[in-house]
């Protein structure tokens, strides 16, 4: 998705920008640009690919000035192209802008424009808004911007600068996510806040609907309509460090490396003296829950496989009756949605389109609504009102590991602590759930520490034309998100498949290039998940099979073993995505991929 930067200070610019710039690329594009205005002049740099691109072009010119914004291009209408690649400028040269988002009615102002005699030099429909504006600005920036706001259909978040305003830039947002923040004598603003980190703790989320301008001695908020409004900032805690990659080669590996002190955090006050409680986050009653019928679970990609891990213990220990959905299917099917309807959102980012229009859904008809997200302050956190806050801190590459992790403890100490309250979770398996529960920390890091050993077997593999994940029960859903991170930053192709569907047709596939990935924790479906291993052996397919500690007996099968410390067979998933995400990226290495920023992905899909 593209991402938008934008400062206004006493600092260079350009340089600010390239580095807020760095902070977004993670988000997936394809072309960057920036503008600065420097005593009157908008300079104007671009260039397709890498923001390095922009800063090399950059680093050749003169680009003086110390407001700017910026842009990273991922694109929807017209070419990747030096061209098409934003900041956009209306044809008179008075008003440049940086758009994230798509205005739907783009042809007709544009055909409108061209009837009038306005020339227009892209394809994109961004310069649309950019030639409109510069039609109607008469030199009242307000003004021009609340026209703007009410001819343009679509979603955006809008930066601009005038260029008779050399103090000021402005903003506007509906349905793409913009946050603001204001420090001594400088104000920027970001599409993500980690690249705002530098400035403040404290950040302007901007809301549907309302515009900004933005000067060195702060911010003031209007409606559409034009009203002024006031608001408070939302403060995170966030440390900048985070958002930097260390001794670490890449991103994914450090993240995948902090994953316990990030179920640490996670788990935080929750767990005390072997008891759960969330009484100080979740508002319900015993009588309440009791009432919820039925509980959906909501969300996107990797995150709609923490629900699916949860959901099973949501069923056996709460006696729920789940139903996890996809986001995007959720918001147009016709499901019975009603008041006694519990619906569970889950999204690192809080800014995921399908999963915001699922939940608008569910709130409107009634449900009681909450969010796991791990970005306070984002649009689906305000929206609902309601979120359980991951503490994850920034996950910058694309593929979701440790916001995977937190999501899934905080969905399983949700549902045991609801569990509780309703009744079917006694006092001695709340202990054992929490104390189990508060060991997960320690034995991630116990499979971290058999690295070396993952890689062997991923460097052994990883010219293979593709893999099959199995697994049965609870081992089950691991296998997605296995199959998903290999998919994710690899592009190898990787199936998953509950073991017993073997035989229905995925056995097809099986030949000596295709190895099987089997989940086999020593549980009351070893027997018939080793069936299933033998069936691949028989067919030639290499095994690679992730065992639980001391089952020796694995070893009659394959040489290929990833031993995992024993845990509850709900918690299992906690565990079994580590050596997972591990072997996805040794794969994704051996094949020299672009691991923190795959092709054709984007880390918050904030368009349909
Ligand atoms: O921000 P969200 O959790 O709502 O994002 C949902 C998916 O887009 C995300 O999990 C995606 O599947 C990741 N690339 C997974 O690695």
């Amino acid at each position: 998705m593209c991402g938008i930067m934008g400062y206004l200070g006493e600092k260079p610019a350009a340089k600010v920008i390239i580095e807020g710039l760095k902070k977004h690329e993670y988000r997936g594009y394809d072309s960057a640009g920036l503008t600065v205005l420097d005593n009157g002049i908008f300079k104007k740099a671009r260039a397709v690919g890498r923001v390095t691109n922009l800063e090399e072009l950059v680093s050749r010119g003169d680009f003086a000035g110390t407001v700017g914004i910026g842009h990273t291009r991922w694109a929807t209408h017209g070419g990747v192209t030096v061209e098409n690649a934003h900041p956009h400028e209306s044809s008179d040269g008075r008003v440049i802008l940086v758009h994230n988002g798509i205005i739907e009615n783009s042809r007709v102002v544009k055909e409108e424009l061209q009837r009038l005699g306005i020339e227009f030099f892209t394809d994109t429909d961004t310069e649309s808004a950019a030639q409109y504006l510069g039609y109607i600005y008469d030199g009242d920036p307000k003004s021009a911007i609340e026209k703007l706001v009410a001819r343009i259909r679509g979603a955006f978040a809008l930066v601009i600068m005038f260029r008779d305003r050399p103090d000021e830039i402005w903003v506007a947002r509906k349905g793409s996510p913009l946050v603001l923040a204001h420090g001594v004598g400088e104000t920027a603003c970001a599409s993500d806040p980690v690249a705002l980190l530098s400035y403040s703790r404290a950040m302007f989320f901007m809301e549907d609907d309302e515009f900004a301008c933005l000067t060195r001695d702060g911010i003031t908020f209007y409606t559409f309509e034009g009203r002024e409004i006031h608001h408070r900032p939302t403060f995170l805690d966030w440390d900048s460090s985070v958002a930097d990659r260390g001794a670490y080669p890449h991103f994914m590996l450090k993240e995948i490396h902090e994953q316990p002190e990030v179920v640490i955090k996670t788990i935080g006050q929750r767990i005390k003296d072997s008891k759960i409680d969330l009484s100080n986050e979740i508002p319900w009653t015993a009588e309440q829950i009791k009432k919820f019928k039925k509980v959906h679970f909501v969300a996107c990609g990797t995150s709609y496989y923490a629900t699916l891990a949860s959901s099973l213990l949501w069923e056996s220990i709460g006696k729920f009756e789940i139903r996890p959905e996809v986001a995007s299917e959720y918001r147009y099917r016709d499901i019975p949605i009603d008041k006694e309807t519990l619906a569970i959102f889950v999204s690192q980012s809080g800014e995921t389109a399908d999963t915001l229009h699922a939940a608008r859904k569910a709130k409107a008809a009634g449900a009681t609504c909450l969010l796991i997200t791990n970005v306070k302050g984002s649009t689906i956190d305000r929206e609902l009102g309601l979120s359980l806050i991951t503490q994850a801190g920034p996950e910058i590459a694309v593929a979701a590991t440790k916001t995977f992790t937190a999501q899934l403890m905080i969905l399983n100490l949700l549902g045991l602590y609801l569990a509780k309250l309703k009744g079917t979770l006694s006092a001695e398996q709340e202990k054992l759930f929490a104390d189990e529960l508060s060991q997960i920390p320690a034995k991630i890091s116990v499979v971290l520490s058999t690295e070396k050993q993952i890689e062997k077997i991923a460097n052994t593999y990883a010219d293979k034309k593709g893999f099959l994940f199995i697994g049965r029960g609870f081992a089950y859903p691991s296998t997605l998100e296995g199959a998903l991170k290999l998919k994710e930053i690899s592009y190898m192709h990787a199936e998953s498949y509950p073991a017993g569907e073997m035989k229905h047709g995925p056995i097809a596939l099986l030949d000596d290039n295709l190895p099987v990935v089997a989940m086999v924790p020593k549980d009351n479906m070893w027997e018939k998940t080793v069936s299933n291993i033998e069936e691949s052996l028989a067919r030639r397919s290499p095994v690679i099979a992730v065992a639980t500690e001391g089952d020796v007996s694995i070893s009659n099968y394959t040489s290929n073993i990833i031993y995992l410390p024993a845990t509850l067979p709900e918690l299992y998933t906690l565990i079994a995505v580590i050596p997972l995400q591990l072997f996805a990226y040794y794969v994704a290495r051996f094949k020299g991929c672009d691991i923190d920023k795959p092709r054709n992905l984007a880390k918050s899909v904030t368009v349909e």
